[in-house]
């Protein structure tokens, strides 16, 4: 039986073929992310993986309201896979907010669902990390979370080579739109033609906008001016401060499909616009009011990097490669008779956090030592008698051909 389409098995390395991924280099990217994310002062949070439907038919905007995953579960409720992480968020920041000091800084790595047509760098599931700060309405937090997002890119191996950070604004936009005396309500159909502009031809956005009163010409001139807002100014200080400048770029072009973000917004992508986006966000200091119907109000900020887009790019610039986690020994067992004597070790290495492969059932020696090299043990060890405590231990160092006879209580140590 196949797997549905849009989903990923995932293997140890080596992995069989190009049709599925490998979990030693999934795993890779979640350290780093982990690291980095933690680097910063962010702390991990989970949710569930399903959610009452109306959390994203009224939060997330009509995009992602028609990939949702969702069904009616046995108890006859309206539920959804999480297609993002961020109305949950909301939801649990909302509910115990008064706990936690601000800024609440939380970053969270959960598998979302999206019903999509399957294609380069979109699947039905992928991976994201999440990094979110509530309560902080300065700009600095924006730049804060950009150098995070820079910064995990980095620890992969990427440089200002490889991506582009693209920092936009919707209220920049929404000045262009008063200028031009659109109607308020308007505005998030707006951000969808922008937010469609690279992918649309050129006659069906201008026939879009000028249904809204405006031209094509004045969107492109205002993506051509690149003017900053305040705002903007003040985030790019802060990232230049860092020294990251080479890694952001005005582009207002870059508008974000989903409904929430109110302020400052950003994506990642490869220079070469070889790829869809890697990571996307923005701020959000509406959705927290949304969510509790108006209870509470906490501004939020935050960015979602998905695996398949990041896989893809690591892939095409050689940085996919993980080195395997050798056996730090493989016991030979060679005589029976030692079996006992060599499990009992055996547990002992591995109580001391050393990695132990051995033969679960009796083999020739030379088969259990090519085993040995073949999992690239960086020793092979041996009891050659008994009884303890007398019991002597040959080991070999398998890079520097080095041999000892040592004593069984000395092993630990000579590792
Ligand atoms: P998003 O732009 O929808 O944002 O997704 C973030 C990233 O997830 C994308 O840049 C892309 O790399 C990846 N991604 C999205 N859909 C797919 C897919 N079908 N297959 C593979 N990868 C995909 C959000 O989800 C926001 N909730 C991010 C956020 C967090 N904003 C504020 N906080």
């Amino acid at each position: 039986m196949d797997r549905l389409p849009g989903f990923r098995d995932f293997y140890p390395n080596p992995v069989p073929n190009g049709d599925v991924w490998s979990l030693d280099l999934r795993n890779h990217i979640f350290a780093q992310w982990r690291r980095v994310a933690k680097v910063y002062g962010f702390q991990e949070y989970d949710g569930p993986p399903v959610e009452p439907l109306d959390l994203y038919t009224t939060k997330s905007g009509q995009e992602i309201v028609g990939q949702l995953y969702n069904f009616t579960d046995k108890g006859g409720r309206d539920v959804s896979l999480r297609p993002e992480m961020t109305p949950t968020l909301a939801r649990m920041v909302a509910a115990h907010e008064r706990g936690y000091k601000k800024p609440i800084k939380w970053f969270s790595v959960p598998q979302v669902f999206r019903y999509e047509r399957q294609q380069k760098g979109r699947l039905r599931e992928h991976f994201q990390l999440n990094a979110d700060i509530f309560g902080e309405i300065d700009p600095a937090a924006d730049a804060e979370l950009i150098a995070l997002l820079i910064d995990t890119l980095r620890a992969l191996g990427l440089s200002s080579e490889d991506f582009v950070i693209r920092l936009s604004s919707r209220q920049a936009w929404q000045g262009l739109l008063k200028s031009k005396d659109c109607e308020p309500d308007r505005e998030y159909e707006f951000f969808q033609i922008i937010d469609k502009l690279e992918r649309d031809s050129e006659e069906s956005t201008a026939s879009k906008l000028a249904a809204m009163g405006l031209s094509l010409d004045d969107v492109k001139s205002f993506i051509a001016a690149a003017e900053p807002t305040a705002d903007l100014e003040r985030i790019l200080d802060g990232i230049k401060a860092r020294h990251l400048s080479q890694f952001v770029t005005i582009d207002y072009s870059i508008i974000r499909g989903l409904a929430y973000y109110t302020g400052p917004v950003f994506e990642a992508f490869d220079r070469k616009g070889e790829f869809r986006a890697i990571a996307g966000g923005g701020r959000y200091d509406g959705l927290v009011t949304l969510i509790t119907a108006g209870k509470t109000h906490l501004p939020g900020l935050g960015f979602g990097m998905g695996d398949v887009v990041l896989t893809e790019l690591l892939k095409s610039r050689g940085l996919a490669s993980v080195p395997a986690a050798n056996p730090d020994v493989f016991v030979l067992i060679e005589e029976e008779s030692l079996r006992t004597l060599s499990l009992s070790l055996i547990q002992q290495l591995r109580e001391s956090g050393k990695q132990v492969e051995f033969s679960l059932t009796p083999a020739k020696g030379d088969k259990q030592f090519k085993r040995a090299t073949e999992l690239g043990a960086r020793h092979v060890l041996r009891i050659e008698q008994g009884p303890e405590p007398q019991a002597t231990v040959w080991l070999k160092n398998l890079k520097s051909r080095m041999e000892k006879r040592l004593a069984l209580n000395d092993v630990i140590n000579a590792l």
